[in-house]
């Protein structure tokens, strides 16, 4: 099969809401430090009728109910998450109460599980259904992939950066944003800049500014090795530079990461090119050790600065949910994605080529192009499905700083309790939303969908 990549995709997020702004004034930290300094303005807030499982029930059910796809088409579910409930049972099996639901008589033949590696979980899920798709296994039915987390910090400086949701995407043939073949670029290293030891707890431990330096040493290596791959192997790319990308998009844990990341790769460019009259004032940067420039506030001004077009261009429209929803560790790209789909004219996303980064801590990163069809009508599809977006981000309920907090330690409290029953009233969920029933005291848990 030729062309294998994403032909429908879908988001869900919780209902409710904390402002940043609120949230600054309740931590006593700088006005602007989260708005400005991280370029967030809300962050989605989870009940305690959603765990990991309600969270990616909901976006599967939705997107099938959408897709026009029969259950019994789906040959492949694949899971990408970092909010782990158990130890053993994976959330693929926990999905599968929605083939009993739609197609009760159906086969159960349906390969993939659960990956993990914090926020790459959903890129390797995605790899997972193409290679598959693409392999003498395959069976000519769809693949599923769904990626979601529930994204929080305990106390401190990561807390700003929390959020919560998922994305679900089929994955087949003749797709109308197929994955570039040859071009795939991974990068990975032992590091300790975020991870979850402490096995009860959602919160990670976590090194908030080496993992902002292990972030952009990971897109260095990742597009260095994309530029020479795609030099060798793509017809209509000879020099390859920021300008053989229409659209650029990143792993999002708060959007001012990924205007530094659009801008560093122009940096990059820069540093890849013998000599330029391009940029002047970048000029005296051109002997800067690597190691010297993350973190560099000067490099930062002048390549933000010369950069910034091209981040609006090729960049902006696709942090417009993260800016209001939050990081949504393996979700975030894909949520980019999303982003995109609804925020571009169709006709201007056809027949383009879009890089997409993703970065997961501890670490594994890679950078992929997928390149958009040049039918309209199939791009102006998958908006339709995302349609509901706008809607749903402005009706949310606000929440004030304060019950943003509590309602963390709470589920710090909570999260992995048994003979437990929710609290949240079921008028927060919105329709089609499922909803975490109760844990038994033996720690088996029962959905239902409002
Ligand atoms: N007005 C405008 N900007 C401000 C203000 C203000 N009043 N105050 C601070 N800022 C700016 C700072 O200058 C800084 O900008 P810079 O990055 O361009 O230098 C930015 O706001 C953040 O300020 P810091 O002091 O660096 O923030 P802090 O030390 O609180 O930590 C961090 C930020 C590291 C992102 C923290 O929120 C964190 O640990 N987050 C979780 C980890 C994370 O998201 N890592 C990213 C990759 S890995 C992953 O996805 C989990």
């Amino acid at each position: 099969p030729s062309g294998v990549g994403i032909i429908a995709i879908d988001i869900y997020f919780p209902a409710q809401y904390v402002d940043q702004l609120d949230l600054e004034k309740f931590d006593g930290v700088d006005e602007g430090k989260y708005t400005i300094g991280l370029g967030q303005k809300r962050m989605g807030i989870a009940t305690d009728r959603e765990d990991i499982h309600a969270l990616c029930l909901t976006v599967v059910n939705n997107l099938m109910d959408k897709a026009g796809i029969a259950w019994k088409d789906i040959g492949r579910l694949e899971v990408g998450t970092e909010t782990i409930i158990d130890k053993s049972k994976s959330i693929k099996t926990v999905l599968l109460q929605l083939w009993d639901k739609y197609d009760p008589n159906g086969e159960r033949d349906m390969e993939g599980i659960d990956t993990i590696n914090a926020c790459y979980g959903g890129t390797s899920a995605l790899f997972n259904a193409v290679n598959w798709i693409e392999s003498s296994a395959w069976d000519g039915r769809y693949a599923l992939v769904v990626m979601g987390d529930i994204a929080i910090y305990g106390p401190g400086n990561g807390r700003p950066t929390s959020g919560a949701g998922a994305v679900a995407m089929i994955i087949g043939p003749d797709a109308p944003f197929a994955l570039e073949r040859g071009t795939r670029s991974t990068y990975a290293e032992n590091a300790y800049d975020f991870y979850k030891p402490e096995l009860h707890r959602e919160y990670p431990y976590i090194d908030g500014h080496l993992s902002v330096s292990c972030y952009l040493k990971a897109l260095d290596r990742c597009y260095s090795l994309f530029c020479s791959k795609s030099e060798k192997r793509v017809s209509d790319v000879q020099r390859h530079s920021l300008k053989s990308m229409d659209y650029m998009l990143f792993h999002c844990p708060y959007v001012k990461l990924v205007q530094k990341s659009l801008a560093r790769l122009g940096y990059l460019d820069f540093t890849r090119a013998d000599s330029s009259n391009e940029h002047p004032d970048l000029e005296s940067f051109r002997g800067l050790k690597t190691e010297e420039s993350y973190g560099n506030r000067d490099l930062d001004k002048v390549i933000g600065s010369i950069f910034k077009s091209d981040y609006k261009c090729k960049t902006e429209s696709s942090t417009l949910v993260s800016s209001h929803v939050g990081n949504m560790y393996t979700a975030s790209l894909y949520a980019c994605l999303c982003s995109l789909i609804l925020h571009q004219k169709s006709s201007d996303l056809a027949g383009k080529r879009l890089g997409m980064f993703s970065y997961g801590s501890g670490l594994v990163a890679s950078m992929f192009a997928l390149r958009a069809t040049e039918n309209v009508a199939a791009i102006e599809k998958m908006a339709k499905i995302l349609s509901h977006v706008p809607r749903r981000l402005e009706t949310r309920i606000q929440r004030s700083a304060e019950f943003f907090h509590e309602a963390l330690d709470y589920r710090d409290k909570t999260a992995h309790q048994g003979s437990f029953i929710p609290k949240a009233s079921l008028e927060e969920l919105s329709p089609g939303t499922w909803y975490l029933v109760s844990v038994d005291e033996k720690h088996r848990r029962k959905y239902e969908r409002r």
